[in-house]
């Protein structure tokens, strides 16, 4: 096949055209790939059932073939066709947080192509929380394989000019809806084990799942180096206060580093850096975690040699901690001034 045209359609995010999602499901319906906003991030998307569509959206996101995707479905009832069995605890968790941002992985029914969850026997389901993600999969009628936009192990794009940053003439279209209002991926809970377990944490945190379904805990798997901007990331865990995080951009712009810095109003107050990227205040979870990835994403436009993020604490951070920690190839423990590795290149 050669190079796609790739075509940028705007479509309103609230009230979406419907003329344009019809292309697009056009698309997805021919075996094409659409990238397309959700609540959380922008989605690369083939028609779940179609292989050789799938097959191609691996090949041009560069994804390991055995990294299961995502399955996007219009509601409860579309995912549950799509699973071998399904738990009371699915449809109590569907109930609570369809549409929105929670993936539930279930025993993968057998009708749906292996390929499209990594060669695996469980498939992960979302309903996303999105007009026009809901409307694409409404008129596409079926159900929509997505993974973030971006390139494998690279940061997640919240604007249509992120995917194009990644995509451009590898897909046929990308629907802007201008950006995403949480700016960070689902929470992934797997269903096929009990007690169940948070994958990937997300915006819907351990404590509202456990208010669910009871019992729920955090899978405990060794952290891969994903989410990563160009730029090496050095993550600096907060307790101490900002001195540990000033001497660690200082030692860096001493061995002649241009570096960047992100972090909070409070945390990056008089620590000089070469660009300085404000995600938001402390106690602003929700804000931090909506611009941690465009912080990021920025700091590699202006080519800095390394990027030093702050940490951050308390209620709410864990989904943004989870990709910094991912994303990071050093750590730094603020209290003890000592170093860990961050996210490690597993291979595959
Ligand atoms: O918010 C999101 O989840 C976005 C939007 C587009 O919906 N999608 C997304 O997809 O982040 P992706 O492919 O970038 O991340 C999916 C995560 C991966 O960590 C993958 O390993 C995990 O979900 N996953 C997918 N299918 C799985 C399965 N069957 N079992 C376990 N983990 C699975
Ligand atoms: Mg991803």
């Amino acid at each position: 096949m050669g190079r796609p045209t790739t075509r940028v359609i705007y479509v309103d995010a609230r009230d979406p055209e419907e003329e344009a999602l019809w292309q697009a499901a056009q698309v997805l319906r021919s075996g094409g790939l659409v990238a397309f906003p959700t609540e959380t991030v922008y989605g690369l998307g083939a028609d779940a059932t179609h292989e050789e569509a799938v097959t191609r959206l691996y090949q041009v996101k560069q994804r390991p073939p055995e990294r299961p995707l995502i399955v996007h479905v219009t509601d409860a009832q579309q995912a549950w066709r799509l699973a071998h069995s399904v738990p009371a605890q699915a449809e109590e968790l569907a109930q609570r947080f369809w549409p929105g941002p929670l993936t539930i992985v279930l025993p993968r029914h057998q009708e749906v192509p292996r390929v499209t969850c990594g060669g695996g026997d469980t498939i992960a389901l979302r309903a996303p929380d999105h007009p026009i993600a809901q409307g694409l999969l409404r008129l596409a009628e079926r159900p929509v394989a997505a993974p973030s936009a971006n390139l494998s192990g690279a940061v997640s794009p919240v604007t249509a000019g992120h995917v194009l940053a990644d995509f451009e003439g590898k897909l046929e279209m990308v629907l802007d809806g201008g950006r995403c209002r949480l700016g960070i991926e689902s929470t992934v809970l797997d269903l096929t084990c009990q007690p169940p377990r948070v994958l990937r944490p997300g915006a819907v945190s351990l404590e509202a799942l456990r208010q669910v379904i009871g019992e729920a805990t955090w899978a405990e798997e060794p952290l891969e180096q994903r989410y990563k901007p160009r730029a090496d990331v050095v993550l600096v865990e907060v307790q101490a206060g900002s001195e540990r995080l000033a001497a660690v951009v200082e030692e860096a712009r001493a061995g002649g580093d241009r570096v960047g810095l992100a972090g909070t109003a409070e945390g990056v107050r008089g620590v000089e850096a070469d660009v300085v990227e404000v995600w938001g205040r402390r106690a602003d979870a929700p804000g931090i975690a909506r611009n941690l990835y465009v912080c990021l994403r920025r700091l590699d436009e202006a080519a800095v040699d390394l990027i030093v993020a702050e940490g951050l604490t308390g209620p709410g951070s864990e989904a943004a901690m989870h990709r910094l920690r991912s994303a990071a190839g050093r750590i730094v423990d603020a209290e003890h001034g000592q170093e860990r590795p961050g996210g490690e290149e597993l291979a595959v």
